[in-house]
């Protein structure tokens, strides 16, 4: 019988400072740049994003986040045996947020816990990961965590890029189960592109070599964007012998509402069936998908026996597609 990795508990969290549009613009005003409500929603989607305080690190996001997963799969934190944080903005070059997260959650059964750096697909690749060891038996319960302090790394003398991202955080707890969890799933990288959205700086002997802000060709992104993700998608509906009919919730990645029109468009699915966060979240990067479906499952929207796809795109350039059933 096939041993699936199954969600049992989802969490998110978002810092309290909430930024609209126009608080943002009044901000940006202050540095002689120009921008509004209007342009960002109608080229974006999104009305606000939330930002961490100065001394708020991902791991504290991720903490906040693991332990409503945690309290929602009703199990004791001892019991997670693998911790994977995925996040491009992490508290420290090392060691890893997972590791920082593990401390944080008093976890002292030494369960291995490493980070996922694939930028806004890193949920994707985590939850991949942890479906192999959970498949492979090597691990049972797996705290798997998006979390981003993505302020950290914007250029706010930049328009083009700094309206566009918010911080925060969603976990999953997966556990093996022999009832079906994650069906399939999908994943790709092109490192061809890495200098279309990257934040090309370094740490070497003491100080920092390179922009460590976020740089980023937002037309080459969308139109990269928007052709591989419909086809990762259809991958993971073909390996587990299902079609778009069958899909009851897309969860994208929340990058821009025009990229997510666009994919549902492809897979012949209508608005309604996708869960939208950007308008209030931003771009949270690896925190996106978690964090959206963990809005899904709080709304009541995501219930559990759903067949639910997830799909991730981002730096690297990096994609991928997770297909499940809650
Ligand atoms: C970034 C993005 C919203 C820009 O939209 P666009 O329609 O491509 O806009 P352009 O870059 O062509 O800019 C159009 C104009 O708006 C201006 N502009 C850019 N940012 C602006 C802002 N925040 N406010 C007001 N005007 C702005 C530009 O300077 C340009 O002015 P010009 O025509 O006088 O030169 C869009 O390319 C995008 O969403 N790309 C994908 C980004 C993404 O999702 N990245 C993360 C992937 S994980």
């Amino acid at each position: 019988m096939r041993r699936y990795a199954r969600i049992i508990g989802t969490g998110s969290y978002l810092p309290p400072r909430r930024l609209t549009n126009d608080d943002l613009a009044a901000e940006l005003a202050t540095r002689g740049l120009e921008t509004s409500d209007e342009w960002i929603v109608e080229r974006t989607g999104i009305r606000a994003r939330h930002f961490a305080a100065p001394d708020v690190t991902s791991s504290d996001l991720a903490l906040e986040a693991s332990r409503k997963a945690i309290e929602a799969a009703g199990i004791d934190a001892q019991d997670i045996d693998l911790i994977i944080v995925a996040t491009s903005t992490p508290d420290m070059v090392f060691p890893s947020t997972a590791a920082i997260l593990q401390n944080k959650l008093g976890i002292t059964n030494g369960c291995p816990a490493f980070d996922v750096q694939a930028v806004c697909s890193g949920f994707v690749y985590a939850l991949t990961v942890a479906d192999s060891m959970i498949q492979s038996g090597a691990a049972k319960r797996v705290l798997v965590v998006g979390s981003e302090v993505f302020s950290r790394i914007l250029d706010f003398n930049d328009r083009t890029t700094c309206v566009l991202f918010g911080d925060g955080a969603g976990a999953v707890v997966l556990e093996a189960s022999d009832e079906p969890g994650i069906l399939s799933t999908e994943l790709h990288a092109d490192g061809s592109h890495v200098g279309i959205l990257c934040v090309p700086g370094n740490v070497s002997g003491g100080n920092v070599l390179g922009d460590p802000l976020l740089k980023m060709d937002g037309q080459a992104v969308f139109k990269l964007a928007v052709s591989v993700l419909d086809k990762a998608a259809r991958a993971t509906l073909e390996k587990a012998g299902l079609t778009e009919a069958d899909i009851d919730w897309l969860i994208p990645h929340q990058a821009n509402i025009r990229i997510m029109q666009s994919t549902a468009r492809k897979l012949k699915l209508s608005m309604d069936k996708v869960v939208v966060t950007v308008d209030q979240h931003g771009n949270t990067s690896a925190a996106s998908i978690p964090l959206a479906l963990d809005h899904g499952v709080r709304t009541g929207q995501v219930k559990k026996g759903q067949t639910v796809l997830l799909e991730g795109v981002g730096g690297g350039f990096t994609w991928g597609a997770v297909l499940l059933k809650m």
